[in-house]
């Protein structure tokens, strides 16, 4: 494992009691267990063009004190890439895909009604990981909540800011590596998001987070299916948007690393010895087309964050994997951008929110 700082993690010293998730004080009142909430209902009342554009603030830095190797970025098709375990990632790691990723987590704290976990966590989590922090921004913004707690953040890409909150700390490691804490320093909540396309064994993920939580501990999952689709059969009109994603699905198979498992989170969470596990899907639209404003502003800077993704997943899955041109890739990527942009369109993808603790006695 390489540092991005300290080298030696803190203790752990948190403890927890069993909660039940039927006695959640969650302030969401949206939130229900293993249920999809309300149907999105299209708005029919307002112009379809008369939402505004979205605008968001994004900056990171590259850290420093790192091993010369962790810096080697490759280069491709005018995208930067991380040089360590090169290839084994296949999505850009600069500051547009930073901004992206920065936009993402605006959308799911929109979706949390402007927390950082769902999980019923009856107890103030005091040793934190994050799995793929990516910019670091969740980290961040935990460690600001929750001064007492000590959060790590660890990912392929040295790309987490310099100035960080003193118990915010970012290491270089893969995930899929044997994680190598020791029991001491066993963790009280684990926080995996949007690794889709990431992660070549999940129930690993799961048995080594099991393995690493205190009894009592709550593994949370915060997981875009990838997969868009609509109730009103409108998506039919967007041909491009339908082959691409089928395209990245089949170049997703091919690498070995899926991109649309979220449904597949709660079993394999069970099937490593959680309990109290459960499930949320929010069906979150892409455009500002649901009559509900929360939904609306929420499909707004979503169907923003799907256009910036449109590129990277293009030049990435079907680029280096299915073999195509970047001139096929870029062609391609214009077309599903339209479609993405179509406000006829009543799209969305079902984000999954999957979490549970580790028993007391194991
Ligand atoms: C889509 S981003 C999500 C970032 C962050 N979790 C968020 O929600 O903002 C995926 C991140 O996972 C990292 N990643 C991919 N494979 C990984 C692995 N095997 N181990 C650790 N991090 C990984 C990537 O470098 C990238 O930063």
């Amino acid at each position: 494992m390489a540092t991005a700082g300290p080298t030696s993690h803190p203790s752990a010293s948190a403890s927890s009691t069993p909660p039940s998730p039927n006695t959640t004080t969650n302030a969401n009142t949206e939130l229900t267990y293993d249920a999809t909430v309300a149907e999105l209902v299209p708005d029919t009342a307002t112009p379809s063009d008369s939402d505004a554009d979205s605008a968001f603030d994004g900056t990171s830095a590259a850290s420093t004190s790192l091993a010369s190797s962790i810096l080697n970025y490759e280069y491709s098709n005018g995208r930067r890439y991380q040089g360590y375990r090169s290839g084994q990632y296949l999505l850009p790691n600069d500051e547009v895909e930073q901004d992206r990723l920065d936009l993402l987590h605006h959308i799911f704290l929109l979706l949390l009604d402007g927390k950082l976990y769902d999980a019923p966590i009856p107890y103030t989590p005091k040793r934190v990981l994050d799995i793929g922090t990516g910019t670091g921004i969740w980290a961040i913004d935990f460690a600001d909540e929750y001064p007492g707690a000590e959060i790590l953040g660890t990912d392929l890409s040295p790309i987490q800011p310099t100035w960080v909150p003193p118990n915010a700390k970012f290491y270089i490691d893969d995930a899929e590596s044997e994680w190598v804490y020791g029991e001491s320093e066993a963790f009280d909540f684990i926080h995996v998001r949007c690794l889709s396309g990431s992660i070549n064994d999940w129930d690993r993920l799961c048995a080594q987070a099991y393995t690493h939580l205190q009894p009592g501990g709550w593994l949370e999952f915060q997981e875009p299916e990838a997969w868009v689709i609509s109730d009103d059969d409108t998506l039919k009109k967007a041909e491009n948007l339908c082959r691409w994603q089928q395209l990245v699905n089949d170049a997703a198979s091919q690498f070995k690393k899926e991109i649309r498992l979220a449904d597949s989170l709660k079993q394999r969470m069970l099937k490593a010895g959680f309990v109290d596990v459960y499930e949320r899907v929010v069906k979150v639209p892409i455009g500002p087309w649901p009559k509900d404003p929360k939904m609306k502003e929420i499909g707004r800077y979503q169907r923003e964050h799907m256009a910036m993704g449109i590129e990277p997943y293009t030049l990435g899955f079907i680029g280096k994997v299915l073999g195509w041109s970047e001139q096929e890739c870029r062609v391609l990527t214009a077309k599903v951008i339209n479609d993405v942009r179509d406000k006829s369109v009543h799209s969305y993808i079902r984000f999954f929110f999957v979490c549970g603790r580790k028993p007391q006695a194991s």
